[in-house]
């Protein structure tokens, strides 16, 4: 990657439960969540910043957010979060913020702009950016023209495959993408939520959406308890100076902690 690329890494869908004990269908997830961590610290050269995009919690409790608090801090780079479906947002952005880990807003590296959406609705698994978040994203692009934009979120704003997955989507893209339409800067959107690896694009825009922490969902599959063999996973993204993306998902190998 040229030198002035801004390095980040996504990691989404934490799943983390308030009883260490406890597994969510048969998996450790705070075990997978610590050996991703382990795997991001030595990226090298290490990232200038982690995106966490969302279900950091299965559970939403405090225990919860705590125990992936103490993990994001050992990480160098700031951590930066936004709440998924299966997170208490009041919750998260209570116990979270500290000690490197940051939630919510925007921020800016090198040329590019980062802004973080909260696209939760209390009580429901599908997504909804509401007037003010879209307020607040229409402003923090239209503040910031001179930078290349990543827009992020949890819930996917065009279906990835699998009708179980696209019921509980964003349930208004296009008020999302009538916003980014009027910034040319923009150059990519990045979620979680879906538990597996997707790549597209819209309008030239990067759309990009990565496997879990945890476990991952069958591709296309209609049945929302399709969860298959593939391994934890994290999303290396390289911005570029000239506005062009450069990204990977890495999977963790047969290191990773098996299923108990
Ligand atoms: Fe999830
Ligand atoms: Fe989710």
């Amino acid at each position: 990657m040229p030198p002035q690329t801004v390095r980040l890494v996504q990691i989404t869908d934490c799943h983390l439960l308030a009883d260490p004990a406890e597994r969510l269908g048969g998996v450790d997830t705070e075990a997978t969540l610590a050996a991703v961590i382990e795997r991001v610290r030595a990226e090298a050269p290490p990232p200038d910043a982690v995106l966490a995009t969302g279900d950091l919690s299965q559970d939403g409790t405090a225990e919860a957010y705590r125990r992936i608090k103490a993990l994001f801090a050992r990480l160098d780079p700031p951590v930066h979060c936004l709440p998924g479906n299966h997170d208490d947002a009041p919750t998260l952005a209570e116990v979270l913020p500290g000690d490197g880990v940051y939630v919510g807003s925007s921020l800016l590296l090198g040329g590019w702009q980062i802004v973080l959406l909260d696209s939760t609705v209390a009580g429901q698994d599908d997504g909804r950016l509401d007037a003010d978040e879209l307020a607040r994203l229409d402003r923090a692009l239209g503040d910031q023209q001179g930078r290349h934009a990543l827009v992020c979120l949890h819930h996917q704003p065009v279906a990835v495959g699998g009708a179980w997955r696209d019921a509980v989507s964003l349930e208004n893209p296009d008020e999302l993408f009538a916003v980014l339409d009027r910034h040319a800067h923009v150059r990519g959107v990045l979620w979680g939520h879906v538990h597996l690896p997707f790549e597209g694009a819209r309008k030239g825009v990067r759309l990009m959406a990565s496997p879990s922490t945890c476990f991952q969902f069958v591709p296309g599959a209609d049945d929302s308890l399709a969860v298959g063999t593939d391994p934890p996973a994290y999303r290396r993204i390289g911005l570029r100076a000239d506005g062009a993306i450069e990204t990977e998902v890495c999977w963790l190998d047969a290191a990773a902690p098996p299923r108990r």
